[in-house]
């Protein structure tokens, strides 16, 4: 059990490791480091946006890939990993509408940015272990009315060495244009993982 009495900072936090159970097919069961709570939260908000492209940084065995595609069948999903990862399982259960990418998202050459320049409404889901990295690449390329999730959220992450008028991602994401998707269910239930949207 994930002891909730735990700051937020994922340098205090317990990994967990989750089965994610298909809910079109019961017997396919794949691991999530994530909680099954999280999730769903997640997925319910992310849904009500429909974005019609997922860009998942880091997805581990593919659980919360394949709970994505399940909640929203019709996006496009397309999942990094820097590790060869077997996802056998995962791509029986998926449609062609999802692709796995074996790639370093922090190498300026990933093709994370050729995905994030579509035109259609995006969802960018950090989660590949270094969230201020992963932030400061990529979010500046979503569009007014994308959304971006990060995993693993810490308020207390610091970017000033990176850009000098940010003291945390916070105040980063402010400076450029999101907002903070509130929930009460975020910060009341501890959950992992924050969702923003660019508004301006
Ligand atoms: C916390 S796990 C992902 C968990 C997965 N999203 C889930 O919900 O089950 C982080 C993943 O990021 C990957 N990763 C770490 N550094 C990376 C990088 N530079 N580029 C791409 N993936 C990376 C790791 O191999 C690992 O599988």
């Amino acid at each position: 059990m994930l002891d909730h009495s735990k700051k937020i900072n994922n340098m205090e936090q317990p990994k967990i490791n989750i089965p994610y159970v298909s809910k079109k097919n019961p017997a396919v069961e794949v691991i999530m480091q994530r909680s099954i709570e999280d999730t769903e939260l997640l997925l319910k908000l992310v849904a009500e946006r429909k974005p019609s492209l997922i860009v998942e940084l880091g997805h581990g065995n593919g659980g919360f890939t394949m709970a994505m595609h399940e909640a929203l069948p019709m996006a496009y999903i397309k999942s990094f990993d820097i590790r060869k990862i077997p996802l056998d399982v995962v791509m029986d259960n998926v449609s062609g509408r999802v692709s796995f990418i074996n790639d370093d998202v922090l190498d300026g050459s990933s093709a994370v940015r050729t995905y994030l320049a579509w035109s259609n409404r995006k969802l960018l889901y950090c989660d590949n272990g270094n969230k201020t990295q992963e932030v400061l690449m990529y979010a500046k390329y979503l569009n007014k009315g994308d959304m971006l999730g990060v995993h693993d959220y810490s308020v207390q992450q610091s970017v000033s060495d990176a850009l000098a008028t940010s003291s945390s991602i916070e105040s980063y994401l402010e400076y450029i244009g999101f907002k903070k998707h509130h929930h009460e269910d975020f910060e009341e239930k501890l959950m992992r993982s924050r969702l923003w949207i660019k508004t301006g």
